[in-house]
């Protein structure tokens, strides 16, 4: 364990940090989420979300990795033996996203290549779940593989793979250094256009209207952690990973202050590009605009190819710019959520760094050929509801209560951090993380169980959302167990002199 990577520099790390945080997240759910929350009034929730809680696991978690040096499994064990399930129960939400993340890039992959001839037609939404897709007929149905999604997948997982193999300096760090600056170039040709459009303004509008009564709401709040979360990459072992590869001198409060703060403009940033160019559509169209707004797979896939159709110049390019920022977004991020299983077997069953890429990724790729099926999108919808909701949300939870309050770290870990960092931080984060968070996010995830119990997710039948839907939520928390009873080589949990200490 004495010969740990490390980043190459401070900018290398931060920028596979906001790498990891900026995804597809930001583009194709940030965006409908706010507009379904309350557009305007959404800001609150979000902002107290991510105050109070994403910015402020954020410094936990680099504090955790930087001071335990290891994957989440090994840092978690390090607090404690009995942590070490949480960090695994992490590691498997993440190999969960991987299986069906990969395939979403797929798609923008073939999207990318079909702007050059605006293949989708002018019914883009039978392009897409009839010609592209050939989506099942019901929920649970596979079918066959879908060729045209198997391709690009395949591309996915070798460029993917190819960046871990070459480790984290000349793989991770190089590969960020490269798609992240070139997508936030396209982003903003994209952002810039969109704002000119026709109608932009009456998108704009629609987006920042705030609908004060949605704050009143359970799930609204709900949606605004999920959405910090799921976006700033906390909760779920990346991270924890990420900031174990740090040196020894290293400012994290700064560095998790940047990464929140940078993660969320670009959210917003692609907030208002998606809501200027939906008023363009709308305007184009004589429609309103809540008329044309869908979330996720619909935004990205059925109306943006739309607003593509409509555009008064260029169109090709603007598809090839949105489709490519789709892709770098999902890639910096795929590659961080597949490190997080990388690290952890590595650290556990000490082997190589190539073999655990092989076997980690060899094992995902295999589970993504599920979503690359005629009935894909079926099992994509109800896995990612349910490993966000019941997966990456309830892990943060539980994470800040154990941290918090069973293995009391909090103190320890604010004075590593204060240590090492310029920013001080004081008792307002021990505040968020031990009183706070636990009593908001508490609540509200009480309530979502009840509410995903009465009623089921998108009325699916449970035959489909217990097995694939609480199954694979309950199945990531038992693979967490299962792992921790595995043994740990002799000496593994101590740190050793070198990893110890903190100098400045
Ligand atoms: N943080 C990543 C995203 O937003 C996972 O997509």
């Amino acid at each position: 364990m004495e010969n740990r990577p490390q980043w190459g520099s401070r900018a290398g790390f931060i920028l596979a940090a906001a790498g990891s945080a900026i995804g597809l997240g930001n583009i194709w759910r940030f965006p409908a989420t706010a507009y379904e929350n309350g557009g305007g009034a959404f800001f609150l929730p979000y902002l107290f979300a991510l105050l109070t809680a994403g910015i402020p696991i954020l410094i936990m978690e680099f504090a955790i990795g930087h001071k335990y040096k290891g994957s989440s499994p090994l840092s978690l064990a390090r607090i404690s033996p009995k942590a070490e399930w949480l960090g695994w129960w992490q590691v498997a939400i993440s190999f969960f996203i991987s299986v069906y993340y990969s395939v979403i890039i797929a798609w923008a992959m073939s999207y990318f290549i079909f702007s050059f001839k605006l293949s989708w037609g002018n019914d883009t939404e039978a392009f897409l779940y009839g010609d592209y897709l050939k989506l099942a007929e019901a929920p649970g149905q596979t079918g066959s593989l879908v060729l045209h999604v198997l391709i690009p997948l395949v591309l996915v997982w070798i460029v993917t793979l190819g960046v871990l193999l070459k480790g984290i300096k000349k793989g991770i760090e190089a590969a960020n250094k490269i798609f992240l600056p070139t997508l936030i170039i396209l982003f903003l040709i994209i952002v810039i256009r969109a704002v000119t459009l026709d109608g932009a303004m009456e998108g704009l509008h629609a987006f920042f209207k705030p609908n004060w009564s949605a704050i009143g709401d359970g799930k609204v709040w709900i949606a605004a952690y999920g959405q910090i979360f799921f976006s700033l990459s906390v909760g779920f072992a990346i991270m924890i990973t990420y900031s174990s590869y740090l040196p020894k001198k290293s400012d994290l409060t700064n560095n998790a202050f940047i990464t929140g703060f940078g993660n969320s403009a670009f959210e917003l940033l692609a907030g208002i590009g998606v809501f200027s160019a939906l008023g363009f559509m709308a305007t184009q169209q004589g429609i309103p605009i809540d008329k044309v707004v869908q979330g996720g797979v619909g935004l990205a896939f059925v109306v943006f190819p739309q607003i593509i159709n409509e555009f008064p110049a260029f169109k090709q390019l603007f598809g090839m710019l949105f489709f490519a920022s789709l892709t770098l977004a999902g890639l910096t991020s795929l590659i961080s959520i597949i490190e997080t299983f990388v690290a952890g077997i590595q650290d556990k069953f000490t082997i190589s760094r190539t073999k655990s890429v092989l076997i980690g990724g060899g094992i995902a790729s295999i589970c993504s050929l599920l979503f690359a099926t005629q009935g894909g999108l079926y099992f994509l919808d109800v896995v990612d509801y349910f490993i966000n909701n019941f997966g990456v949300a309830l892990a943060g939870l539980v994470e800040v209560v154990l941290v918090a309050w069973v293995f009391k770290q909090l103190s320890s870990l604010q004075q590593h951090a204060n240590e090492v960092s310029d920013i001080r931080i004081g008792s307002w984060w021990k505040i968020c993380l031990g009183v706070v968070t636990p009593l908001v996010l508490g609540y509200m995830m009480f309530d979502n169980f009840r509410k995903n119990i009465s009623e089921n997710y998108e009325q699916y039948a449970t035959t489909f959302v217990g097995p694939f839907g609480w199954g694979v939520a309950a199945l990531a928390v038992i693979l967490g167990i299962a792992f921790s009873f595995a043994r740990w080589e002799d000496g593994t949990l101590r740190l050793s002199v070198k990893e110890k200490g903190v100098s400045k």
